[in-house]
């Protein structure tokens, strides 16, 4: 059988990639590639550019390949742009998702995985915060996973659909076998943002926010390794074929850094004591936000392999390297061939 990956040529998913092709499974990507690489996509996966609300491609995609499992990654991702643009993130997150769900129903697709946030639980009362919390997401980012969420429980509930949604926390770092890191341009990310600057690529970073009720007075969160992420993805699929009730689940380590603590592991890390200015608060940011990780643990056996915020910075500083070299090495090329 085959799974369909919808964003596959991004970060996550294009690590959900390779993932599957490790464990010998077959993988068809849906990607627009608005912010994905066709890079990312290797061969024997079959990558098709296309958007995942487009009802008409979705159907032909499932029509042609035996697919068992949708694992759904495609999404707008960026919080303080959810809150400038709400309504192109209900666009994408939700109503987009709600036509992929449609497609998974007719077709009778078995099995659904889904990439769900953190973000659903808004500013939690206790951290770690478990499943069962309540969802008060403070950001439209958040309301257009909940409510994605929502929609697809129902289509359970009436189809007969099974799901794992998984509720991601930080996601950072990048392949131990250096195939693929975090490769936005434009990135936001507090690491990559930090890695960045350690090695000279921006002037340096701004700590959004340095009076919020922490132990330092920047916000905490929790920083999964992206491998670790998508081996949970692989066992939430198993769990579903062998006949697995529907199920939700965190994804994160259970333990909080705040941003300070982020910016003195990378200062170690890389060697480098970069620029840093504390600036007014970032729309959207919760406080804290740490993971209760019992559920993954128990119900799928997930047990984490890279758990280490400095072996995370490393991976994600040795993927800004490569990055760096690579397009110089493209910028060379362009400029000889125009030289000839
Ligand atoms: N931050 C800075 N300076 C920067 C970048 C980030 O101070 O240059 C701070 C943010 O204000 C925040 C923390 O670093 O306090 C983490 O910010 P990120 O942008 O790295 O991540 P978010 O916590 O905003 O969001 C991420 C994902 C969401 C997910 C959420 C769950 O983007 O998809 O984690 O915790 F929902």
């Amino acid at each position: 059988m085959t799974v369909l990956v919808t964003g596959g040529a991004g970060y996550i998913g294009g690590h959900m990639v390779l993932a599957l092709l490790d464990a010998g499974e077959k993988a068809v990507v849906l990607d627009d590639l608005s912010t994905g690489f066709r890079s990312a996509v290797r061969p024997p996966a079959k990558l098709i550019v296309g958007d995942f609300g487009d009802m008409a491609l979705v159907e032909t995609i499932l029509r042609e390949h035996e697919i068992d499992a949708i694992a759904h990654f495609a999404a707008k991702i960026v919080v303080p742009e959810s809150v400038a643009d709400p309504l192109r993130y209900y666009l994408n997150n939700t109503a987009k998702s709600r036509n992929l769900l449609e497609c998974a129903v007719r077709h009778k697709i078995k099995h659904f995985i889904f990439s769900s946030t953190a973000a659903v639980y808004g500013e939690p009362e206790v951290n770690p915060v478990s499943e069962t919390a309540a969802l008060a997401p403070i950001n439209p980012y958040g309301r257009s996973k909940l409510m994605t969420e929502w929609m697809l429980q129902d289509a359970s509930h009436a189809h007969g659909l099974d799901y794992v949604i998984l509720r991601y926390f930080n996601v950072a770092g990048a392949d131990p076998k250096g195939r693929l890191g975090q490769s936005t341009p434009q990135a936001t990310h507090l690491i990559k943002i930090a890695v960045q600057a350690a090695l000279g690529f921006r002037p340096g970073l701004d700590v959004f926010g340095a009076d919020y009720p922490t132990r330092d007075g920047t916000c905490i969160r929790d920083y999964i390794q992206v491998t670790d992420l998508v081996a949970a993805h692989l066992m939430a699929l198993d769990y579903l074929r062998k006949g697995g009730e529907s199920l939700i689940c965190n994804c994160g380590y259970g333990t909080g850094f705040s941003v300070f603590e982020v910016i003195d592991v990378v200062k170690q890390v890389s060697g480098v004591d970069f620029n840093v200015r504390i600036s007014g608060r970032r729309a959207g940011d919760p406080a804290s936000l740490v993971a209760g990780a019992e559920r993954i643990k128990s119900v799928l056996g997930w047990a984490p392999k890279y758990d280490d915020l400095p072996a995370i910075a490393g991976q994600a500083l040795d993927w800004e390297r490569h990055l760096h070299n690579k397009s110089k090495a493209e910028s060379v090329l362009v400029r000889n061939s125009a030289a000839r």
